[in-house]
């Protein structure tokens, strides 16, 4: 005999937790892991930064800018933020609206484990077959060694993207979409740091550790935020961010200390210190060990007094508009993220439901919504996992 629920969800991550929350008592959640939310467990180095209060469209990517709207303007981050309010949660604002737990990330995982009330999770648990017939789907689990057939009315696709497969990532959900007639748009690694080859690496590698602040330019797109120089090349937000934006064979455009004037800095200096040497001025703006290296690398020699304005320029104009062109990224070994997914135009903005089978939904990463870093993916997560539990 089969177990028979109103509502399936396949992934008991932020997305799946959040609708199981709203889809009624008569729901069962799945996951193969051990333990629910674990990707909430480790986000925001253990602290989670659960969302953003700046959270708008804009901060999303997908094939189709306007599909996020919907769902993140009736789930908000205010929403969401009154949530964690409610459950006594402590919280702070790091940066950039990013709102991260005081204590551990693990204070969300048991909200959300406290919201789902009456809904049942079934962990190490996975999903053999999936079909749909007689208006139920039909879903054979394996659990403890055997399988156990489900039906279901609704058929929620939660597992998410292919980031970090060590943490259980696996492409489930985009399989199920596809056997049922969705399209898959392109999915690759996002957030994600970015790596070089030859002379480049080698440059990068020997200031491994130095962070500095940057704007980062690619394909007309523009991060400030912190830059960090690798063993393999380029990380730390600002370049996480990028990430996003870039692909195979782009250049980007590195502008170190984006929130001076580097050039009217220098030619004042130049008339205020100017028998001080060139890297010693630039080491009051940017770190020391960056200077050193770029002394060397670039030949800058002598005293800041020996620089004529078209010296001057040159310089800032490398360090404003330095060119770097990485080989590629660390994948999704280390991507928070998966650009990419179950396409937006076999889905409803509204509800998260197929417009190809009735009763099956997809939520969170698994769909083409990828957000910025800080904290907009856990939001997307949130706004769809209530879209669909509503609708539910
Ligand atoms: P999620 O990946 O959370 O959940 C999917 C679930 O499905 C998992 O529990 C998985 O075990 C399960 N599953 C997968 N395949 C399965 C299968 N075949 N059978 C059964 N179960 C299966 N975002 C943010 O906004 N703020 C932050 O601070 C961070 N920090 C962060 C750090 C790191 C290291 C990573 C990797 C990612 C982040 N993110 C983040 C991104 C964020 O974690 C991510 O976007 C959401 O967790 C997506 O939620 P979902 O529920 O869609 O997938």
């Amino acid at each position: 005999m089969a177990h028979h629920v109103n509502t399936l969800i396949l992934g008991a991550g932020a997305a799946g937790l959040m609708c199981a929350a709203y889809a009624g008592p008569d729901t069962l959640v799945i996951d193969h892991a051990k333990a629910p939310g674990e990707k909430i467990r480790i986000s925001g180095g253990g602290r989670c930064n659960f969302t953003n209060i700046y959270t708008g469209p804009e901060n999303f990517l997908s094939e189709n800018k306007h599909f996020a709207k919907s769902a993140l303007s009736r789930y908000t981050q205010w929403d969401f933020l009154d949530l964690v309010q409610s459950h006594g949660i402590p919280y702070h604002e790091k940066t950039l609206g990013q709102q991260f737990c005081d204590r551990s990330a693990k204070d969300i995982i048991a909200m959300l484990m406290a919201e789902m009330g009456a809904a049942k999770l079934w962990l190490q648990t996975g999903v053999e077959e999936v079909s749909h017939r007689d208006g139920l789907f039909h879903v054979r689990l394996s659990r403890e060694g055997k399988t156990t057939p489900v039906t279901a009315r609704n058929l929620v696709l939660a597992t998410g993207g292919k980031s970090i497969p060590k943490m259980g990532a696996t492409g489930l959900a985009y399989r199920i979409a596809e056997q049922f007639g969705h399209r898959i748009t392109e999915t690759r690694p996002g957030l994600v740091p970015l790596t070089f080859e030859g002379d480049t690496k080698a440059h990068f590698a020997a200031l491994s550790g130095t962070s500095v602040p940057a704007r980062v330019s690619c394909n007309g797109t523009s991060f400030d935020e912190g830059m960090l120089f690798t063993h393999r090349g380029l990380s730390g937000p600002s370049i996480l961010q990028i990430s996003s934006y870039w692909r195979e064979g782009d250049t980007l455009s590195l502008h170190l200390l984006p929130e001076i004037d580097l050039y009217d800095t220098l030619r004042t200096r130049r008339t205020q210190v100017g028998a001080k040497a060139l890297t010693t001025v630039l080491a009051d703006l940017l770190p020391k060990k960056l200077v050193q290296h770029l002394g060397e690398a670039w030949d800058l020699g002598g005293n800041l007094a020996d620089q004529s304005d078209s010296a001057l320029r040159a310089l800032c104009d490398r360090l404003t508009a330095w060119p770097v062109t990485p080989t590629s990224s660390e994948g999704y070994r280390t991507a928070e993220v998966t650009l990419g997914g179950i396409a937006t135009d076999g889905i409803s903005s509204k509800t998260m439901e197929s417009q190809q089978v009735a009763g099956l939904y997809a939520i969170g990463e698994a769909v083409d919504v990828t957000g910025w870093l800080g904290g907009y993916n856990f939001q997307w997560a949130w706004s769809s996992g209530v879209a669909a539990g509503r609708a539910i």
